[in-house]
């Protein structure tokens, strides 16, 4: 039987240990550190997401700021409201739910976040940064899986392979695998012969939001197997790997629910008091 990589586990341990750094931080400096999470729309599933940050930051002890916006929302209004928050000294990271209601430019929309408040890690100054290999606020879901494959395994040397390749996640965890030293490949939709790079794999992360698209014919004996995906197929989550078949043949594997999932909130509460320090100067 493979090992289930406990997400959940993982996250109650890392925010037990952020709890204490964040109320010795409110200690030190007598600032609370506050994060703003900003909602354009009425999607059911980033409805539930932006509630759990909010619920995950009063756990924490950082101050929460939500703001739930019409799908109607003008590009100006959204502008003026990130301005706002920008120069708001309370508010210490800025995040804006994707994906944006269609009509709103999610590139202009995000390079508007001053990049010490983006806590999601998708300004392009923090893509940068990550890409050289500098300090920077790195995109929550990457970096949760990061965590996830280092319980469980050494990086540095492995085979691994990235399938999907988005500004959030894809292209970032195939950066941040490279500079734990793994040799990377990205895998798409336009990839030829995407079953047998994938069986090369030591280190197999999925996220390209179809469930169920990685077989066990897919996965190498004994791979650690990292799915990003979520996908409600009758009424039930599921990833984008078969869990049932794969977790036969790796050697271990994240589960959907429960894997990186809440790993992501639990990188975003940790970005929130690295900004808040950055700011601080502590
Ligand atoms: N939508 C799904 N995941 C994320 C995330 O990590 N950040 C933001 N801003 N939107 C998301």
């Amino acid at each position: 039987m493979p090992n289930i990589i406990d997400g959940k586990a993982h996250s109650a341990r890392i925010r037990e240990s952020l709890k204490e750094e964040i109320a010795l931080f409110k200690e030190q400096t007598s600032v609370t550190p506050g994060l703003a999470v900003i909602l354009a729309g009425d999607d059911p599933a980033s409805y539930v997401y932006v509630r759990n940050k909010i619920k995950a930051c009063e756990e924490l002890g950082i101050k929460s700021f939500a703001y739930y916006l019409p799908a109607s929302v003008s590009e100006g209004e959204l502008l003026g409201l990130i301005d706002r928050l920008n120069s708001d000294v309370n508010v210490h990271g800025i995040l804006v739910q994707l994906p944006l209601p269609e009509g709103l430019d999610e590139e202009s929309i995000i390079s508007r976040i001053d990049y010490k408040k983006d806590v999601d890690g998708i300004h392009a100054v923090n893509a940068g940064k990550l890409l050289r290999g500098a300090d920077a606020l790195l995109p929550c879901t990457p970096a949760g899986c990061i965590e996830l494959i280092k319980s469980v395994t050494e990086i540095s040397g492995k085979r691994a392979v990235v399938v999907g390749r988005s500004n959030l996640v894809g292209k970032p965890l195939a950066i941040m695998l490279l500079a734990q030293n793994a040799t990377v490949t990205i895998c798409h939709s336009r990839t030829r012969d995407l079953k047998e790079i994938c069986r090369s794999a030591e280190i197999l992360c999925v996220a390209v939001g179809r469930p169920n698209f990685i077989t066990a014919d897919t996965v190498k004996e004994g791979a650690v197997v990292i799915d990003v995906g979520i996908n409600r197929v009758d009424g039930r989550l599921c990833g984008d790997v078969k869990f049932d078949e794969v977790s036969l043949k790796a050697s271990h594997i994240t589960p959907v629910p429960g894997g990186v999932g809440p790993m992501t909130i639990t990188m975003l509460l940790s970005n929130t008091l690295k900004a808040a320090r950055l700011q601080c100067g502590r």
